[in-house]
């Protein structure tokens, strides 16, 4: 049974296999019967607009169907264990796609399941997006090694995940993030041992000099609400602006997974602007999720 918790559990050609499937599902306007009778169960411990939507039509293209809970409508709310209602839950549905808190709540889930499990996003990892994003690359330029990609902001679940898709695409990855705020070391380690060509700075325009893809998040993620008046201060100087674009390759791109905050993370001239591809990366999840149901179940 396959689980797809992090881009460490997948080998460098299972990760351009997905790209590759999605890319070509995106260009039939793929529909099956792959699900044809299957259930999946939509978890989610935070707020979701793409990631949900996305799963809930992808399910639907593939013939399956689903089932939305959320902690409030379920016993999750009332501290029901995560290892009890993965074993109650894999007696009814398909699959778990779980959007939580710390990782371990995944690999929970899936230890004491017994269906596929994917990850939604976590606060490690939102390995997901990345590879959406990953597609919305390679549409432009399939040689994903001769790229330089640059990360600005957070070291955060993000910044996590396109790491790992370091390691197994094979482009060049900057990432700058203020002293304190840096990813998260495991990863990096991780990555690092993997031959992932990474390089870390606290200098953003260091980061961005010379870039194909300039790729930014929040300063605040979801469940850090609480820390917004010191991350605005901590994150000064991080914005990604029209003077930073201009220092990256004349043709970059700029990324956001969105939901996006104008005038922080982005200014609006970038989020708005001709380089901007923000609303092809949310279009793709639709057509990379098609593709990780395929492979859970394949
Ligand atoms: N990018 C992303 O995961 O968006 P949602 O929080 O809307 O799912
Ligand atoms: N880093 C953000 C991503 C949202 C899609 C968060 O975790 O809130």
């Amino acid at each position: 049974m396959k689980h797809f918790l992090s881009f460490a559990q997948l080998t460098a050609d299972q990760a351009m296999d997905l790209v590759r499937r999605a890319a070509s599902m995106k260009a039939q306007g793929f529909r099956s019967s792959t699900l044809a009778g299957k259930t999946i169960a939509l978890i989610f411990e935070k707020a979701s607009t793409r990631t949900r939507v996305s799963f809930e039509v992808a399910v639907r293209h593939l013939g399956g169907s689903t089932i939305f809970l959320t902690p409030a409508d379920s016993q999750l709310g009332r501290s029901e264990p995560l290892r009890d209602t993965a074993r109650v839950l894999s007696r009814y549905v398909d699959a778990l796609v779980v959007r939580t808190f710390a990782q371990a709540n995944l690999e929970e889930l899936a230890r004491f399941g017994s269906i596929p499990v994917i990850n939604a996003l976590s606060d490690l990892l939102h390995p997901c997006q990345v590879l959406g994003d990953v597609l919305t690359i390679y549409e432009r330029t399939t040689d994903l090694s001769a790229l330089t990609v640059a990360w600005v902001g957070d070291g955060n679940n993000m910044a996590n995940s396109w790491i790992e898709a370091a390691a197994l695409f094979g482009f060049t990855l900057r990432v700058a993030t203020p002293h304190g705020f840096e990813p998260d070391p495991g990863v990096v380690a991780w990555a690092k041992g993997q031959g992932a060509r990474l390089e870390l700075t606290d200098d953003p325009q260091a980061a961005v000099r010379g870039a194909h893809f300039v790729n930014t998040d929040v300063w605040a993620s979801m469940g850090q609400e609480a820390e917004v008046d010191q991350r605005l201060a901590a994150f000064r100087g991080f914005q990604v602006d029209a003077a930073l674009m201009q220092l990256a390759h004349p043709e970059a791109k700029f990324l956001h997974c969105l939901p996006a905050h104008r005038g922080e993370e982005v200014a609006e001239e970038v989020f708005e602007g001709p380089q901007s591809i923000v609303f092809d990366q949310a279009e793709n999840r639709l057509h990379i999720q098609k593709a990780i149901l395929e492979w859970v179940f394949a």
